[in-house]
């Protein structure tokens, strides 16, 4: 007999992630049966129509395919050749062998020098080991990772932000282990607070959870929120307090968007206050930022402050899917080592990064102002990430979720209900995606605009 449902794993059933739920679906059933519809439910940049950056494109083709290279010197620009020699060279056996669990250890090399650049002041020098990253099928696959070897019993408890991105509370149920929420201030900009991170602690404390770790998601998703500096020291104070280790969601770094927030690594901050005993697994990826190369899954996972028997563990569940997608771990290459100064695709390659940049900073100020001016509706600015997560003044006994689906319906907007990512009791929310077009993002405004004032 085939295969029935009740055959399945509680945890799998259980296992709920809204970003591509039921409204997603219907969405898809809409757009077969011809009604236009713009999905701004998922941080899919190239889905919405933004270019990849043509350096990577041109590396990556040379890289896949060889033989173009001795055609390559007259059509493309010679640093794009050379790297792509040298990715060819360093993989020893091209993009169609596995490489290491861990991952190309030039790509490795590359990445450590990545994050000590961009962390070490003329003040600190911020070490980083290539022994210590894990090459990973987006973020996505490292923070799995993670998440697998602290889960170790049913009462095992990972504190995650509400409200939260559904990879977090989708893998920990399914691998059995309990939600702690720690709420975010919507009323303060999505601020975090020590009292707020402690309320939740002891009170799941007080119900018997062992809890093993903190993830924090900066720039945040989906408030689009960036932390501070004095925040990210408070997480490691209260993680030491308390013996946990910390989850950094650190996929967003590039999406900054005021000129007086900065990003601050926890790598940094660790450093900086020579924290030794947290143990640190840090997540970048290149879905995000302005390379927005979601299909082609790179990411990485850097690890601190973890012995050599637990690095053994992890390098060995990487191996048992022996190892990440090369293409991603080439693009993470890329995504680490850009164009140098000085060199043929420089300019290039900063004048697209640039111009995405611009145009989401651009998008995330017109949407936050169109939705501030609904009446109902108020949303924190957004100064960071891809997302505003507004609230929304619901007509008396109706959910978020209907309001979502209704607008669908109506007005062919994809939009994910609050519920799906968590939210204050007796709040609604939905998330939108700063990613449409600026012209579509106006629409997107006018159609919840005119919606959310006729819905009963
Ligand atoms: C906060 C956050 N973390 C991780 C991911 C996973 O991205 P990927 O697996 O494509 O790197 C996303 C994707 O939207 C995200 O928003």
């Amino acid at each position: 007999m085939a295969l029935t449902i009740s055959d399945i794993g509680k945890a799998v059933l259980d296992t709920h992630y809204a970003v591509r739920g039921p409204i997603v679906a219907r969405a898809q059933e809409l757009e077969k049966a011809g009604k236009e519809i713009i999905y701004c439910n998922i941080g899919n940049p190239q889905a919405l129509k933004q270019k990849p950056l043509t350096y990577i494109r041109q590396v990556l083709a040379l890289a896949e395919y060889p033989e173009l290279i001795e055609h390559a010197d007259s059509l493309l620009p010679q640093d794009a050749v050379e790297t792509a020699k040298t990715i060819l060279k360093e993989s020893k056996h091209g993009l169609g062998a596995y490489s290491d669990s861990k991952g190309m250890l030039f790509v490795r090399k590359a990445i450590a020098e990545f994050i000590e650049k961009r962390d070490s002041t003329a003040a600190l020098k911020v070490e980083s080991d290539p022994d210590h990253i894990y090459l990973t099928d987006g973020a996505s696959k490292g923070v799995q990772t993670a998440l697998r070897m602290l889960i170790a019993g049913d009462q095992d408890g990972i504190m995650i932000p509400i409200p939260q991105y559904p990879l977090y509370s989708a893998t920990i149920t399914l691998y059995g282990g309990v939600q702690v929420g720690y709420y975010l201030d919507e009323s303060s900009g999505w601020n975090l607070s020590y009292k707020m991170l402690e309320e939740a602690y002891l009170e799941a404390h007080a119900r018997g959870v062992r809890i093993k770790a903190i993830v924090v998601i900066n720039p945040g998703n989906p408030t689009g929120s960036v932390l501070t500096r004095e925040n990210i020291e408070m997480v490691i104070k209260f993680a030491k307090t308390h013996g946990l280790s910390i989850l950094a969601d650190e996929v967003y770094q590039e999406n900054i968007y005021r000129p007086e927030d900065s990003f601050v690594s926890f790598a940094r901050v660790m450093t900086e206050i020579r924290e030794h005993e947290v143990s640190l697994f840090s997540f970048h990826s290149t879905s995000k930022g302005f390379l927005g190369e979601c299909g082609h899954r790179g990411g990485y996972m850097e690890v601190r402050n973890v012995p050599q028997d637990v690095l053994a563990q992890i390098t060995k569940l990487q191996s048992v899917s022996l190892c990440s997608n090369l293409p991603g771990q080439v693009v993470t290459y890329l995504m680490v080592k850009p164009p140098a100064e000085g060199s043929p695709s420089y300019s290039k390659y900063n004048e697209e990064k640039n111009s995405i940049l611009s145009e989401l900073a651009k998008r995330a100020k017109i949407l936050a102002d169109g939705l501030n001016a609904i009446p109902g509706i108020s949303c924190q600015p957004i100064t960071g990430a891809m997302y505003a997560f507004p609230s929304i003044k619901l007509p008396e006994g109706r959910t978020d979720e209907e309001y979502c689906m209704a607008l669908l319906e109506q007005e062919g907007v994809c939009l994910v209900p609050g519920t799906g990512f968590r939210q204050v009791a007796g709040t609604a929310h939905f998330r939108t995606t700063i990613l449409p077009p600026t012209e579509q993002i106006l629409s997107v405004v006018e159609k919840i605009r005119r919606f959310h004032l006729a819905w009963k």
